[in-house]
């Protein structure tokens, strides 16, 4: 059967699952999510969609046919870019990935925890970067079929199984095994993800040791940008950002999940509650989806506001990530001086809507 008519199934069906206690739902959430994405990425589809070359556009000398790509953590083994590329993305990004692999998360017998919350189009996952590690990741051919127009890019993290000061290491030896896969076009640095437990240290710390190891010394060009949380403060980017301009990065990512549960709980509709709260307080994890839509944007706002104040003679680049679900939200990213924007949550809402047509829909009107 046809994989976007058993999506739409699965969803007709939830009120069935919502028969089950919080802890059966998410195990049955958590075991569909991971059948079903090694569906998606191993489909082979018959048609493909080129958007319209009035959506291209060139970023760090890089085409990017159209500017809606998937966020990381999709595919986190460089799987499904055939897939994405015939549905018609404007880019293709792979990872995130650690140096050393990781089976991700698993309490109470429930591997790799997810929930969507179908009332609420939020969507809480504490997967904890399963994945099968950088020596093996970076020599992967992640396409036989490479399309003018979507690019490469690749994830990557400090593994939190090490010290801070070994993983910074293994990190960057990482950078530059990835630059030595001619396929990947740019690399995005996780500095953000809500589900590992953290080691210490700080942001600018960290990607000092980046900047004087890995980004002076680049073979080629390979742009390296930075993906940061969708919780941090406008103080925090202000402080931020300029030094990350400044340490010789090409861009920023706002952001990833958001582990602001309180802040977030008045967006979970009623039937969703107790699947939330169950689920935050047994695993934590992180939110994403609609809920995110706002934040994402007005963090992008205050960054490109820095970035027009710093008159920079070279490109650097803002990417929104959070909440993106349909065409607006591409336009008002734009509008707000984003270059390119990231969907994940709202992807998948939207492959339930419309198939394989997911990345057409947006460009219909
Ligand atoms: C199941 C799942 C796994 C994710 N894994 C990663 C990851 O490995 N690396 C990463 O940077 N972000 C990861 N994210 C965060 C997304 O890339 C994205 O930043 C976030 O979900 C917000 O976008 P959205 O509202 O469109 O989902 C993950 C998100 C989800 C839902």
């Amino acid at each position: 059967m046809q994989l976007s008519i058993l999506t739409k199934m699965y969803h007709r069906a939830q009120f069935l699952l919502e028969l089950l206690s919080e802890k059966q739902q998410i195990k049955a959430a958590s075991l569909g999510r991971a059948f079903f994405m090694r569906k998606f990425a191993n489909q082979s589809l018959k048609t493909s969609f080129i958007p319209d070359k009035k959506y291209s556009r060139r970023l760090w000398g890089i085409e990017f046919r159209s500017p809606i790509m998937n966020s990381a953590g999709m595919f986190k083994n460089g799987e499904g870019y055939d897939v994405v590329a015939a549905m018609g993305a404007g880019a293709y990004i792979g990872g995130t990935s650690t140096a050393n692999p990781r089976n991700g998360n698993e309490k109470h017998g429930i591997k790799l925890p997810f929930i969507t919350l179908p009332n609420s189009n939020i969507a809480v996952n504490w997967l904890g970067l399963p994945n099968y590690g950088d020596e093996y990741l970076s020599k992967l051919v992640i396409t036989n079929n490479k399309v003018v127009g979507c690019p490469i890019g690749w994830s990557v993290m400090r593994s939190p199984d090490f010290s801070e000061d070994e993983g910074m290491e293994k990190l960057v030896a990482s950078l530059f095994l990835y630059q030595e896969n001619k396929q990947i076009d740019f690399i995005e640095v996780n500095e953000s993800c809500p589900n590992v437990k953290n080691g210490g240290g700080s942001i600018i710390p960290r990607l000092t040791i980046i900047a004087e190891k890995f980004l002076k010394n680049r073979n080629r060009h390979l742009p390296v940008i930075v993906k940061l949380s969708n919780d941090l403060t406008q103080a925090i980017i202000e402080e931020l950002l300029p030094k990350i301009i400044q340490l010789g990065f090409d861009g920023i990512n706002l952001g990833n999940t958001s582990t602001n549960y309180k802040r977030y709980s008045s967006n979970v509709s009623g039937n969703d509650k107790l699947l939330f709260e169950y689920f935050t307080e047994t695993f934590g994890g992180g939110l994403s989806g609609r809920v995110l839509k706002d934040n994402s944007l007005q963090i992008c706002i205050i960054a490109a506001r820095i970035v027009a104040k710093m008159h920079l003679n070279r490109e650097f680049h803002i990417i929104r990530s959070g909440g993106i679900e349909n065409s607006a939200d591409i336009v008002q990213s734009e509008q707000c001086g984003c270059s390119l924007t990231q969907w994940y949550t709202g992807f998948f809402n939207a492959y339930d809507k419309f198939g394989d047509d997911v990345y057409s829909s947006l460009f219909r009107n």
